[in-house]
């Protein structure tokens, strides 16, 4: 069994439903209002450990009824909660999604304990870190936590996956040289390495650019057409499925949680692993809400073979 250690983000999600979102100015009315278990890094928490990988999620919530009601959503789904830290002081993480006819979100998030996350805290997992055999992170948490818990990752020889969302513009050197895998979508990508992408002839270019930027293995998430790989043992689109969408709201996160479920330790099966990650995400996005609908290893298997 594949041991994962996912740092990141808690949020509560609210999502208001709509046929069309607002232009600027614009006042209207919700149709339906739902609450959800949220947050990228807890999203993909709860992808890797129902890809049937033991997860540990280091995070920080709120000394809230939120918080303790995060807690209880993330071990219900085989999250392991040691290190979900509550915060004296502050609220927990919230996300504010507006959801359209299509399935397409717009998410205005309130960080709430996310930015409370220290390198204390990761320093007080060392010894989960090093037992993992990955560590993911995402950037809704401060990179110092990140970095100084991939520095452990790598020291003891573990696999470190980076999703660089929400996207900044100039990541660390510091915490590139400790990634083997990024997993921006387009946007961030355009946004990381300055290049378009316009058209699917720039995913490799922009992937030229983030293994220049000293990052050996690259994945850009393409939305309904797939992902692009480019690593030393595959390159090339592996198409995503398709489905229709009622809601992407953790279509990545759950790409992200089961790519890392299945993922060897040398990445040899890295385009099977991705095959079966996007299988995983199609049918997250034929289902509402972030955490709710992300599917279990079986279901994912038995949609595979179909
Ligand atoms: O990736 C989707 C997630 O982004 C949502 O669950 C929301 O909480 C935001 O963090």
């Amino acid at each position: 069994m594949q041991k994962i250690v996912v740092i990141g983000s808690s949020n509560v999600d609210t999502t208001l439903h709509v046929e069309n979102f607002p232009k600027p100015g614009e006042t209207i009315n919700a149709h339906k209002v739902s609450e959800a278990g949220g947050g990228k890094g807890g999203n993909q928490a709860v992808a890797a450990a129902k890809s049937a990988a033991e997860t540990i999620f280091i995070s920080r919530v709120g000394e809230d009824s939120y918080g303790s009601w995060m807690k209880e959503q993330l071990a219900g789904y085989g999250v392991k909660t040691d290190y979900v830290l509550p915060t004296a002081g502050v609220k927990t993480g919230h996300a504010y999604i507006t959801l359209n006819a299509e399935g397409q979100n717009d998410i205005i998030i309130d960080h709430g304990a996310n930015y409370s996350l220290t390198e204390a805290d990761v320093l007080a997992a060392k010894d989960v870190i090093e037992a993992a055999d990955c560590v993911i992170a995402q950037l809704e948490t401060p990179l110092e936590a990140t970095t100084a818990a991939f520095k452990l990752a790598k020291a003891a020889g573990k696999v470190t996956i980076l999703n660089p969302a929400p996207a900044i513009k100039d990541l660390p050197a510091d915490l590139l040289a400790v990634t083997d895998l990024i997993t921006p979508n387009e946007t961030e990508s355009a946004l990381l390495t300055s290049l378009p992408v316009a058209e699917e002839a720039d995913l490799e270019k922009n992937a030229a650019k983030l293994h220049e930027l000293g990052v050996k293995h690259v994945i850009i998430t393409y939305g309904s057409k797939g992902a692009y790989l480019s690593s030393p043992v595959f390159t090339g689109l592996v198409p995503a499925f398709k489905v229709k969408a009622v809601d992407t709201t953790a279509a990545g996160d759950t790409f992200l949680g089961f790519l890392a479920g299945s993922l060897a330790s040398d990445f040899s099966n890295l385009h099977e692993a991705a095959r079966f990650a996007n299988r995983a995400s199609s049918l997250a996005v034929q289902k509402m809400g972030a955490q709710p609908s992300i599917p279990d290893r079986a279901s994912v298997a038995s949609a595979l073979a179909e």
